[in-house]
């Protein structure tokens, strides 16, 4: 750990004092320099103004999700003060342009914060804009709380909102890495919104713990061998076919409305393949390759759409983290490090070695701290542990 100094306070800005944090994907990209050092990311973003030149610093306080409590607001700010328990979403937007003010994830200064901008959750006191801040679920503790933001409200955009694939009920919806960061949040979308999920995992653990999410169809891709690619550059179309039959076996005969993407390179080609006649591919990563190779064929000729999403505008952001608050939604916090362990943990979910998520200990002195309605944690206990093992 390294010691720098508080940034200055600007305003309709907080410090937060970070009680715990979450790995998110970003950190991995971060920790290995790909697909960019994301020094450049702080140097362009240093450019826009006397205040963000504060984020081009020789180093990078890293972290997209944060559980803590407001310790200071800047000039501006008045729906919160110091004391209010906080969760931090990762948008981080200028909205001096007229391009964002319909749906803020279009402002041309759109950024994640702790990932393009300095002064994030993976520390003791982080640097938010005051419009990042949202209550903290009260019956959960510090860690639990801190593990949904980032892929709850990416999950929350990309498969329920009217930006991402609308889903509705009845919706056969297939999610790739179903027991993952972003999938564990969108096979619970899928199940309380009426939809039929098939969970895509690589492991009889993983399948597992899609069922104790209340999941049924399950296809464990390691147990059944796929490889959807020969080899670099060719891929396999009779293990597209044989993926669909498989797809088809568990649903009765339905092809998913909603292919849930994120693999990407890998995986894209199948899934634009088992997509039903007008169903929507929507996508927000690649993590195997961003280069992405399918058969446009069966797009066109059957319909299909591409949809491209990214992160949540602050009102998606509102409306993921109501959920959880509700205890409709639960975090899937699989396993707590402290600070000084983040590279740690950070290397687990490089290796895909992790379930779930995995959380980050900052200021909180142990786990289960900063509980405040145990009435409706004790309804919910068992969802809230389900990623714990027995
Ligand atoms: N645009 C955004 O706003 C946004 C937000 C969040 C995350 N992301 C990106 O989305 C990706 C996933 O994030 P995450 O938090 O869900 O990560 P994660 O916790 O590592 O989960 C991803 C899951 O995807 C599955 N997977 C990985 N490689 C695969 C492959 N080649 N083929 C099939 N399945 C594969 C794995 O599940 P199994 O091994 O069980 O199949 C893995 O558990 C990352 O690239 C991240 O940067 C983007």
């Amino acid at each position: 750990m390294q010691e720098v100094p508080t940034p200055e306070l600007g305003p309709g800005e907080a410090l937060v004092a970070v009680m715990a944090s979450a790995i998110n994907y970003n950190t991995v990209w971060t920790s290995i320099f790909e697909p960019l050092p994301t020094f450049t990311f702080l140097k362009r973003y240093g450019k826009v103004s006397e205040l963000t030149r504060r984020h081009d610093l020789p180093y990078h306080v890293v972290g997209s999700d944060a559980a803590g409590v407001v310790l200071r607001v800047g000039p501006g700010v008045t729906k919160w003060k110091p004391g209010d328990e906080v969760v931090a979403h990762c948008l981080s937007v200028e909205l001096e342009d007229a391009a964002g003010h319909d749906d803020t994830m279009l402002d041309p200064q759109q950024r994640i914060w702790g990932f393009e901008t300095n002064f994030g959750g993976l520390a003791e006191m982080a640097l938010v804009k005051a419009n990042q801040l949202m209550p903290k679920p009260r019956h959960l503790s510090w860690e639990e709380a801190a593990c949904p933001g980032l892929v709850n409200s990416t999950a929350y955009r990309q498969l329920v909102s009217h930006h991402g694939a609308q889903m509705k009920q009845g919706d056969t919806v297939l999610i790739w890495g179903a027991s993952g960061g972003l999938g564990s949040y969108a096979t619970q979308f899928a199940l309380n919104g009426g939809a039929q999920p098939v969970c895509v995992v690589s492991s009889p653990e993983k399948a597992e713990l899609c069922r104790r999410m209340g999941a049924e169809l399950i296809i464990d891709r390691a147990g059944e061998g796929y490889r959807f690619w020969k080899d670099e550059q060719t891929q396999d179309t009779r293990e597209w076919r044989r993926f669909g039959e498989r797809v088809r076996e568990l649903t009765g005969g339905e092809d998913p409305d909603i292919v849930f993407e994120h693999p990407g390179r890998e995986t894209f080609g199948v899934s634009t393949y088992v997509a039903r006649r007008g169903g929507t591919i929507v996508t927000c990563a690649s993590t195997s390759g961003f280069m992405h190779q399918y058969d446009n064929r069966y797009l066109w000729m059957n319909l299909k759409r591409i949809v491209g999403s990214h992160f949540a505008n602050y009102r998606e952001a509102w409306q993921a983290n109501r959920l959880v608050a509700r205890g409709a939604i639960h975090p899937t916090l699989s396993k707590a490090y402290s600070l000084e362990q983040t590279g740690q943990a950070a290397y687990e979910v490089h290796r895909n070695a992790h379930q779930g998520k995995v959380g980050v200990l900052c200021l909180a002195p142990g786990e289960g701290l900063g509980v405040r309605d145990a009435q409706l944690r004790a309804k919910h206990e068992r969802e809230i542990n389900r990623f714990r093992g027995e």
